[in-house]
């Protein structure tokens, strides 16, 4: 379930908090996939260095910096670009999900910005070439495949993987609340990400008897 979301005031005033902020960076496009499934939108996520998706960007002192400036400085490190990123750009800020019984004192602030897909494919360069982190604490960038292609691959298979704190429905809430897919569509996929789970399960479970043998 996710936490209370927090105005910006209330989530600068806790001063013994940590905070990080990311961002969705995203484009329209006109490309299609084997030249007839239409693409749509360009979504970039990352592959983090822990395994698990997420947007770029990370932690910030807002003692130190404003936290749009600490994610731009972050943008510059994950992604090769200072990315500006302005308060219009924020979308919410909320507690993280706690990862042990105690409770989340890390305040995590989400952003979305909407680019030209020129601008996302030299980002897409950039990361994979100038970007200090490359390699180290970011595996690599990745886009969102927003479509349903034959036997459910696509958006559905994405979203069946493991992402960081509360990225997953970040992600969903964006979808929505910006139309880049409708609330059917996305209904579909999640019902198929649901079953691509449960055959997820299978696999590792047959991987670990593989080791055991
Ligand atoms: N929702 C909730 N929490 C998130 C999300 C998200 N979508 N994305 C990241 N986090 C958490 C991470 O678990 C991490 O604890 O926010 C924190 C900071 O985000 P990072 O992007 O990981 O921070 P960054 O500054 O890029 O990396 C610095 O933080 O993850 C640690 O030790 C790791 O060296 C790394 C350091
Ligand atoms: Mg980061």
């Amino acid at each position: 379930m996710e936490s209370r979301q927090l105005s910006r005031a209330e989530a600068l005033a806790c001063t013994d908090c940590r905070h990080a902020c990311h961002v969705m960076l995203y484009s329209d496009t006109k490309s299609q996939l084997f030249g007839k499934i239409p693409i749509r939108h360009i979504v970039l996520m990352q592959m983090r260095f822990d395994g698990l998706l997420g947007f770029p960007g990370g932690l910030v002192d807002p003692s130190q910096e404003t936290l749009e400036a600490g994610l731009t400085r972050e943008l510059l490190e994950e992604m090769g670009v200072a990315v500006p990123v302005s308060e219009e750009d924020h979308v919410e800020s909320r507690f993280a999900p706690p990862i042990s019984a105690a409770p989340s004192h890390l305040i995590t602030h989400f952003y979305v910005k909407k680019m030209e897909e020129e601008q996302i494919k030299e980002l897409e360069k950039a990361s994979a070439s100038t970007a200090v982190d490359h390699g180290l604490e970011v595996m690599g960038m990745v886009r969102v495949p927003l479509y349903t292609a034959k036997r459910g691959g696509g958006l559905s298979f994405f979203l069946s993987h493991s992402f960081i704190g509360n990225a997953r429905s970040q992600l969903i809430n964006s979808l929505l609340r910006l139309h880049l897919v409708t609330s059917r569509e996305l209904q579909k996929a999640l019902r198929n990400s649901l079953k691509m789970h449960a055959q997820s399960a299978q696999d590792l479970k047959a991987a670990l008897a593989l080791t055991e043998a």
